[in-house]
Order: structure tokens, then C-alpha cells, then sequence
């Protein structure tokens, strides 16, 4: 690969291949849970399945001692927004939301996407919540398009967060990936239409809306990881790492 003025990584087809293998990964990991997170479970067991399967796969987890992180995946229940630490004594109950954000290295090359799931049924607001978080991924990848400008991906989240009456958390966002977990740029959950860098063909993203029910702002824990709404209010997570082509886009960590 070589660098753009902007400092943004080209990635080659070859290069991108091997994302693409370990973003399928991820998303394999993300669909199975769906059939696995219900009343009951702990946030360890989903940890344990997700490292159980990278391995047995001969890849590795990608957050499992980035800065110290312990553990495989990040689960965060309810108020809790993101880099929730997996605990054998958390069992998720009827009515909770949970979001599972993972990342996989495949021959030195990352992938990366998160998605929050109901266990058992929820709240209206917590249902509403979940689908506008996905949805403001959803027309997020729709403006990742070479020649249009990152301001127009972080825009869109947004707007489609704010109308909807939540917002978004403003301390923590999106990132270019590759031979890193986190490369330039960054990628807010909120900004300015038009604005920023040209997207090119060979740019890959990890855009990653995280949606507040009630306010923005958020505090860590005591555990120096865990992030929370400051309010208490409900939030959601959603991921994928996208990478740019010569008419569009592709999704690396697609789930079928
Ligand atoms: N998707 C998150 C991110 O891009 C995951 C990082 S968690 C960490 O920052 F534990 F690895 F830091
Ligand atoms: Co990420």
C-alpha cells in the first residue's frame, strides 16, 4: 500500500482480500450469537464462544490485550455504551440490550464491526433504539462512495439519530483499519455534509454509530474501560468495516 497526501492508507485488492477473511470471521461470530444471547447467558459465555471459534480458525482476537484490554470481544449491557469488559457473574436477563463489538486478525489484517442485540423481548424505546442505531449504519455505507466526503458519512448518522430523538456519543468514533486496529481517519459519529476528506477507491472504514437514548455524554468506570451513559439512558452499538471500491462499496463483516 502507499499513503495519500491525507495520510489516509491505499489498500491493494490483495490486502483487502485478507480483511475481507477476517471480517467474515467477525461476522460469522455476530450471527451465531443471535441464536445464543437469551435470558440466561453471561457476558463470559459470549466471550469464550468468540475466542473459542477465532482460534479454531487458526486467526486471532484483536482487542485481547490491545492496551490491556482482557478479553475477546467487548459486551455492554444496557447503559453501558461500549468496551464493556465480559464477566462471569453478569447474566443478561429478559428485557436487556447487549452489543458485542469484535475485531480478528487474519495474517496481520484486521476486521472489526459490533452489533447490539434484544435478549428476549424489550422495551419499545429499546426496539426503536436498535433499529435507528442500524439503520444510521445502514445510510452511513450508503454515502461511502469514492468522491464523496467523509463529513457526508458522519452527517448522516447523525441526522438520522437526532430525529429520531437520541443522540449520539461524541467522545469515541469510527476509524480507518488495516495492517492496525485503528488507522487515520477518524471517523465521527456526527458532522458537516460535504466537508472533510475525499473518499478513493482502496480506503478501508470501520464506521461505528453508538446512539444514546437520552444525552451524549458518557463517563468510564472505575475499571478504567467500561463506558456509560452519564445519564443512565439506554445505548446502542453498531459496527462494520467497509471497504471503498471504484463504483461503491463492500462490506467486509457482513452478516448473511
Ligand atoms: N471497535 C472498537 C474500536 O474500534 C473496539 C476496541 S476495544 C479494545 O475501538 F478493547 F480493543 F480497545
Ligand atoms: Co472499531
Amino acid at each position: 500500500m502507499f499513503f495519500k497526501k491525507s495520510g489516509i492508507e491505499i489498500k491493494t485488492k490483495n490486502e483487502i482480500e485478507k480483511m475481507k477473511a477476517a471480517g467474515r470471521v467477525v461476522g460469522e461470530i455476530l450471527q451465531k450469537l443471535s441464536g445464543i444471547i437469551k435470558p440466561g447467558i453471561t457476558t463470559k459465555e459470549i466471550d469464550v464462544f468468540s475466542e473459542k471459534y477465532i482460534r479454531s480458525l487458526n486467526m486471532l482476537p484483536a482487542f485481547l490485550g490491545y492496551n490491556g484490554y482482557p478479553a475477546t470481544a467487548c459486551v455492554s449491557v444496557n447503559d453501558e455504551v461500549v468496551h464493556g469488559i465480559p464477566n462471569a457473574s453478569r447474566v443478561l436477563k429478559e428485557g436487556d440490550i447487549v452489543s458485542v463489538d469484535l475485531g480478528v486478525i487474519y495474517e496481520g489484517y484486521y476486521g472489526d464491526a459490533a452489533k447490539t442485540y434484544a435478549v428476549g423481548s424489550i422495551s419499545d424505546t429499546a426496539e426503536k433504539l436498535l433499529k435507528i442505531t442500524e439503520f444510521s449504519l445502514q445510510k452511513a455505507i450508503e454515502q461511502i462512495l469514492p468522491g464523496k466526503r467523509l463529513g457526508s458519512v458522519s452527517c448522516v448518522i447523525q441526522k438520522t439519530a437526532e430525529d429520531a430523538g437520541f443522540s449520539v456519543v461524541r467522545d469515541f468514533v469510527g476509524h480507518g483499519i488495516g495492517r492496525a486496529m485503528h488507522e487515520e481517519p477518524q471517523i465521527p459519529n456526527f458532522g458537516k455534509a460535504d466537508t472533510g476528506v475525499k473518499l478513493l477507491p482502496g480506503m478501508v472504514l470501520a464506521v461505528e454509530p453508538m446512539v444514546n437514548a437520552g444525552g451524549y455524554e458518557v463517563n468510564i468506570l472505575d475499571d478504567n474501560w467500561t463506558v456509560v451513559t452519564r445519564d443512565g439512558s439506554l445505548s446502542a452499538h453498531f459496527e462494520h468495516t467497509i471497504a471503498i471500491t471504484e463504483n461503491g462499496n463492500e462490506i467486509l463483516t457482513k452478516i448473511d
